[in-house]
């Protein structure tokens, strides 16, 4: 069947088995291989995308359901070759390690903050809650985000100081 949609702003349209899931469509059709496929359980949320603006796990969303739609993924964050604060969060507070976790991490956080510019550390956590790392521990993801509200606070001129608290 024939799908149209914006990927990142860009309009695509292929012909696919109405089967293909949309992560799959993502990597293997448009070679976005950002986005990460983990599981096949839905629970670890690597393959977290943008859908019409809301995140869904992509592993759950057949590219036949993104007709029409537009699609965001991690490689749509980063714009004009600046980064998106997020990004620039989980680099300086070393929100990854292996960084499997992290395109799904950083697409939740940016839709959190583009809704609650301050959660708590709670509100994180909770935002966070469907998605799996298996080498942080999550303090430093809760510390990134945090810094990435901050700088967003701050406004582009200014850096934050510090990591501020948030984590363990
Ligand atoms: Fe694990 Fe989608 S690949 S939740
Ligand atoms: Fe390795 Fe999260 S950084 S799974």
């Amino acid at each position: 069947m024939q799908v149209t949609m914006t990927v990142n702003g860009d309009q695509v349209s292929h012909d696919v088995e109405a089967r293909l899931l949309l992560v799959h469509y993502l990597r293997d059709v448009l070679g976005l291989t950002g986005t990460h496929w983990g599981c096949d359980t839905s629970n670890c949320g690597t393959c977290v995308v943008w859908m019409d603006g809301e995140p869904v796990k992509s592993c759950t969303v057949l590219a036949a359901m993104a007709d029409g739609r537009a699609v965001r993924t991690v490689e749509g964050l980063e714009q004009d070759g600046v980064l998106d604060p997020v990004q620039e969060g989980f680099t300086e507070c070393h929100g990854l390690q292996c960084g499997f976790c992290t395109p799904g991490m950083l697409m939740t956080a940016r839709a959190l903050l583009d809704r609650n510019p301050d959660p708590d550390e709670g509100e994180i956590r909770e935002a966070i809650s469907g998605q799996i790392c298996r080498c942080t521990g999550y303090s430093t993801i809760v510390r990134s985000i945090r810094w990435a509200a901050e700088k967003e606070r701050l406004g582009a001129a200014d850096e934050p100081a510090a990591a501020p608290a948030g984590g363990a």
